[in-house]
């Protein structure tokens, strides 16, 4: 296994605090100054990645995807902040280790996608489609869950917990999550 740069270990050590653990406070580093950053969100990183350990951490803040295709890209350990998805196609997106925190993903459609231990707290998730999502340790703290559709989705336990916890999931979606009420 290559060995993680500085940065790379340091972002992948603050992620997993991150991860299920809401609330950690860490610094996150400065927004990386490759202007093209933005567009190896289309390339996304390997599964050989998946644990978030690579050269270069995927730095996504504030990028706008808003309406595009990023369907089946491997987003993993990427920071994701604040970044706008808004009716982007992630059907079949790998998501893992991932900071999403206050990312527009209203109107996205997750058909088919994994999501593995990413932080969307504050996230707005109105109107998305989760049809099919794998979804395990993942957390939505203040996240607008309102409209969405969780149809087939096979969520953990504790995400169960934590999505029905939500007041922003309502109706149909609270049945498609399996909330008691
Ligand atoms: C989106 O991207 C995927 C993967 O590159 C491709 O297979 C699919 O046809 C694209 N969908 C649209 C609507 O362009
Ligand atoms: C997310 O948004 C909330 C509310 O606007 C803000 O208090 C918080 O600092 C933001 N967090 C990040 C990491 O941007």
């Amino acid at each position: 296994m290559a060995l993680a740069s500085g940065a790379a270990a340091l972002a992948a050590s603050l992620l997993l605090s991150a991860a299920p653990a809401a609330h950690a406070e860490f610094r996150l580093p400065p927004i990386d100054s490759d202007p093209k950053r933005c567009e190896r969100g289309f390339v996304g990183n390997t599964i050989g990645q998946a644990n978030a350990v690579s050269d270069k951490i995927l730095d996504l803040r504030k990028c706008v995807y808003a309406g595009k295709n990023l369907s089946g890209k491997v987003l993993a350990g990427a920071l994701m902040s604040d970044a706008d998805f808004s009716n982007a196609n992630m059907q079949e997106a790998v998501l893992t280790k991932a900071y999403a925190v206050n990312a527009s993903f209203a109107g996205a459609d997750f058909t088919n996608a994994v999501l593995d231990r990413v932080d969307f707290n504050g996230a707005n998730f109105k109107g998305a489609k989760f049809v099919n999502v794998v979804l395990t340790g993942a957390t939505f703290d203040g996240a607008d869950l309102s409209e969405t559709n969780f149809e087939d989705a096979l969520v953990g336990s504790q995400d169960a917990t934590r999505l029905c916890a939500n007041p922003t999931l309502t109706g149909e979606s609270r049945d498609q999550v399996g909330c008691r009420q």
